[in-house]
């Protein structure tokens, strides 16, 4: 009887520590799929989309893996409510019919709340703040926005950055360099084909410090207003919503998300 009892506990202990050890392994991650921690398992799996050419908000790591600030904040929101995720690379222009048809259950992507928006879309609570910043060569005569008026400028299309641009040169204007990427948007401006480029400050700030050999500097204007970071969700769907709100909460009243970021957001 003893025996027996001991060779239970042994079994147990095996079953605890193979499920500890081989837990995470049997989920199957694609290549272009990122599985999260697995620290909720058996809980609910989200799918999220994000246009992972925005280091370091969101790209891909050697490994094909989709990493970034979005991303770690996301999985301790998914953490602290109590939920899965798994990441999908769907692209910027993708991801919004992505939203709208069910192909992901939200998105991420440093995408800013604006009103125009949410006519289309439901946003959490803000997670992080950001304003535009203007890129240019670094012996440009450029000083702040108003002089890009006349100017080739470049902007990954349908952003922030670029209604900005569309405020200043016009909604039609020829002058406008609308790219499918950030990075292409930069590199447009460094061949030469743009005079500046004006995107989010950390994505503008990562290349510049990421490129010290291309000769750069960037310019700050008092007129771009302050923008705030949401999660996008299909219209109407409140329990997402409310899930991804409950867990921004908790990241930011645990101070978690100001680990991430680095800075509080309001
Ligand atoms: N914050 C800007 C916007 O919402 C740019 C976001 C672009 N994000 C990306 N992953 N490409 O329009």
């Amino acid at each position: 009887m003893k025996k027996t009892g001991r060779f239970l506990l042994l079994g147990v202990l095996f079953v605890s520590l193979s499920v500890i050890l081989f837990g995470c392994g049997t989920k199957n991650s694609g290549s272009s799929t990122d599985v999260g921690e697995g620290k909720n398992e058996g809980a609910r799996k989200l799918v999220v989309g994000t246009d992972a050419t925005y280091a370091p908000m969101e790209s891909m790591d050697e490994k094909g893996n989709i990493v970034g600030i979005d991303i770690d904040i996301v999985k301790a929101i998914a953490e602290a409510a109590g939920f899965e995720v798994e990441f999908k690379n769907i692209g910027w222009e993708p991801l919004f019919p992505a939203v709208d048809n069910s192909e992901v259950d939200f998105a991420v992507s440093s995408i800013t709340i604006t009103e125009d928006r949410k006519k289309t879309y439901d946003f959490t609570n803000p997670y992080f703040s950001a304003n535009q910043l203007i890129l240019v060569p670094e012996d440009s005569s450029i000083e702040n926005f108003a002089d890009l008026k006349d100017k080739r400028v470049a902007v990954q299309i349908n952003t922030t950055g670029h209604i900005v641009t569309k405020g200043l040169l016009g909604d039609t204007s020829s002058k406008i360099v609308a790219a499918e990427t950030m990075p292409l948007a930069i590199s447009e401006m460094i061949n030469g084909n743009a005079d500046a480029a004006v995107g989010d400050n950390a994505v503008i700030i990562d290349y510049k410090a990421n490129n010290p050999k291309v000769q750069l500097k960037t310019i700050e204007d008092a007129s771009f207003e302050k923008e705030f970071y949401g999660l996008m969700v299909k219209k109407g769907n409140k329990e997402v919503v409310d899930l991804l709100n409950k867990g921004i909460q908790i990241i930011k009243d645990n101070g978690k998300l100001k680990e991430i970021t680095g800075f509080d957001i309001e």
